[in-house]
């Protein structure tokens, strides 16, 4: 039993929701092909477009298949060929696609006998090798389409919410790589409550927004008072790429994830290239190599 999927990028944060929102791409992603057969054990038999290890228990995907495998009687063999788009380290979840592929793929080849959340569980052992932390707002996305929450880690329960049908994902990818690791060490592990206050009322804002397709609330709630101010430092021109996607009518502009990509929501496809073409100035003039993405979130 063989299958060829796309394994999409996602962002997670999404300003105010760190470590509990997230949304998928439609078009930007890797592709990978999954097979099972009868000799036990996983494989990484080819990766492409990445120098990422080829150990089983070194390799994202290959933890996130044996978690699930040990959930199953009668394990069967898989091997996994990962062709790379998304680069390590560009804060579009990059592990997390691979880890969020394979589990769903394995899923799928052996009839599904495990629930969106299981796969969420299991991929999340992908990004706890990746990062250090088992953090679910990339993979969460990843498996179950759209924009997700996740209401609670322990216990696991992730939910997926409405997407409304104008919203247009702008993502720009500065070639430089920031360990997911790395960003994680410059944040905070105390806040205060009044910053609090302001995050929790913008996550419920922004949740309140997607399902009534309110564009306004969506962009106002788009604002994170507690690790964008710490993370942006590590980022190139953030400042003037979120001044840029502003100014051309983006609802709202922030960091990737963990970084360096730079991600803007705008209403309707004409904004979101618009956004784009102002944030390609922004980073024509720093001379470093980058990316721009514009995509559906699905
Ligand atoms: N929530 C995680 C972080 C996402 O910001 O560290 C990593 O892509």
């Amino acid at each position: 039993k063989r299958i060829k999927i796309f394994a999409p990028a996602t962002v997670a944060n999404l300003s105010c929701g760190f470590d509990v929102l997230g949304c998928c791409l439609d078009t930007v992603g890797d592709e990978m092909v999954i097979s099972l057969h009868e000799d036990p054990g996983v494989k990484i038999t080819k990766i492409e477009g990445a120098d990422l290890p080829l150990e089983t228990h070194k390799n994202v995907a290959g933890v996130a298949v044996e978690a699930l495998l040990k959930k199953y009687d009668q394990p069967p063999g898989v091997d996994i060929e990962i062709y790379k788009k998304i680069k390590a380290g560009s804060g579009i979840g990059s592990s997390a696609a691979s880890s969020a592929g394979a589990v769903w793929a394995v899923n799928h080849l052996l009839g599904n006998p495990f629930s969106p959340q299981d796969l969420v569980a299991f991929a999340m052992e992908g990004e706890k090798l990746a990062s250090g932390n088992a953090h679910a707002d990339n993979v969460a996305p990843a498996l179950l389409g759209g924009f997700t929450l996740v209401r609670s880690y322990t216990p696991l329960d992730v939910i997926k919410l409405y997407t409304p049908e104008d919203l247009m994902m702008t993502v720009i990818h500065p070639q430089i790589e920031v360990k997911t690791s790395d960003s994680r060490s410059v944040i905070k592990t105390n806040i205060t409550l009044k910053d609090g206050i302001r995050q929790w009322g913008n996550v419920g804002g922004l949740v309140a927004g997607l399902y009534t397709e309110d564009y306004g609330l969506i962009g106002r709630s788009l604002e994170d008072v507690i690790i964008e101010p710490l993370r942006s430092i590590l980022i190139p021109e953030f400042n003037a790429v979120k001044e840029a996607a502003m100014s051309k009518g983006a609802l709202g502009c922030g960091i990737s994830g963990s970084g360096p990509s730079i991600f803007a929501l705008s209403k309707g496809t004409e904004t979101a290239n618009h956004v784009a073409t102002a944030i390609r100035e922004v980073y024509d003039t720093t001379g470093l190599a980058f990316d721009i993405h514009v995509s559906k979130i699905n």
